[in-house]
């Protein structure tokens, strides 16, 4: 199939596309046998990352089981932290864990970040010969802010409090912190895409903890300087943004930044997505990851609603946040069927 034809560019250029193209974020993971099994084989899940060739399996299991008309690079938001030199582990069944950074001079630059990140390169452009050729391939990174989050607090947290910290205590130590996250960040899918990667998404998690001044200088400032620089270099490949929780800000996200798709979580109202963002951009989403979980007997009643309400315009389906490992994979199957009845 031509790249032209790929459903989801489509509706990345803004066409409705009927009915409409689906995938599921974190699509490749716990829910699936096949996914724990690879896992186990890999040893971590860093190495699980970093080994192209269990990579780019983790990556088509979805696709070979679901036909999802996507795929997304198996990789991870904190690769780049660690590219530039953080270390960092995961906790079995805790999460991630890293050394704590207060400023960026224990850092590397920004052009340094592809020593660790090549064997990322490698499985994207083995994705790209490896796929179907209807499945358009998804490249990411994590927006500034959620980064940072991570990279301050050297763990998840709940309320990001470490970051608020730091940006009110030293907002120049933090803002460099940020910019070198940008600059790391704009090199990182720059290469990806070099390497095939035909749409990316900036995932920025925890956007909805900023508030005020802070929404537009630390969540839309530095997702718009990294569209703004992939668009110097890439002027053809679509962008998705994903301000997770950030409500009525979206449309000024989606404005200033120029994505090309806005990813919606599950709180927003569809309604209001419809009314407010399809006449700027694309929008994704916004299926409660709840509803995967169990008999999936809900499923029907919330797919038609959202297709009703959003099915009119450029629309991708997709659920508000990660599918869940609780998930049923007999729920996903039902979901696809639904979306392509
Ligand atoms: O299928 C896909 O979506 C592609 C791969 C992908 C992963 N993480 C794999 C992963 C993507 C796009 C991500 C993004 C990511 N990573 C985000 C942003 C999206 C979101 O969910 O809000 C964030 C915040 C992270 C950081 C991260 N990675 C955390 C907090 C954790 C631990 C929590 C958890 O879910 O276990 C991870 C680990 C992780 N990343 C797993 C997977 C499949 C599970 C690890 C395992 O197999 O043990």
């Amino acid at each position: 199939m031509e790249a032209t034809d790929k459903k989801l560019l489509k509706v990345l250029r803004g066409e409705t596309v009927t009915p409409p193209p689906i995938w599921l974020m974190r699509q490749a993971g716990r829910y699936l046998p096949e996914y724990k099994e690879t896992r186990a084989h890999a040893g971590g899940f860093l190495d699980l990352c970093y080994r192209q060739d269990l990579a780019e399996e983790v990556t088509l299991q979805p696709i070979r089981r679901f036909g999802f008309d996507a795929a997304i690079l198996f990789a991870d938001i904190l690769l780049l932290p660690q590219a530039l030199g953080q270390k960092l582990w995961f906790e079995t069944g805790e999460g991630p864990r890293l050394e704590p950074v207060t400023d960026t001079n224990t850092l590397k630059g920004a052009d340094e970040v592809h020593e660790v990140l090549n064997p990322i390169y490698e499985t994207v452009k083995r994705l790209s010969g490896s796929l179907p050729s209807e499945t358009t391939l998804i490249g990411f990174a994590g927006a500034p802010w959620t980064v940072a989050t991570y990279m301050i607090a050297g763990r998840g947290t709940p309320d990001q409090k470490p970051a608020h910290d730091l940006l009110a205590s030293n907002p120049a130590a933090f803002h460099r912190i940020i910019d070198r996250i940008v600059e790391g960040t704009v090199e990182y899918l720059s290469k990806q895409i070099v390497a095939g990667a035909e749409v990316v998404k900036l995932f920025d998690s925890w956007a909805g903890s900023l508030k005020g001044a802070d929404f537009d200088k630390v969540c839309i400032e530095p997702n718009q300087r990294i569209v703004e620089a992939l668009r110097s270099r890439h002027p053809d490949t679509p962008i998705i943004g994903f301000p997770r929780g950030a409500g009525d800000r979206s449309v000024d996200f989606a404005k200033a930044t120029g994505i090309n798709c806005i990813a919606i979580d599950q709180s927003m109202n569809a309604e209001w997505a419809r009314d407010n963002l399809q006449s700027i951009c694309a929008v994704q989403g916004n299926l409660d990851p709840t509803l995967m979980v169990g008999t999936g007997d809900a499923l029907e009643k919330h797919v038609e609603k959202l297709i009703n309400t959003l099915g009119d315009g450029p629309y991708i389906f997709n659920l508000g946040h990660g599918i869940t490992p609780d998930a049923d994979p007999n729920n996903v199957s039902k979901l696809i069927e639904l979306v392509r009845k």
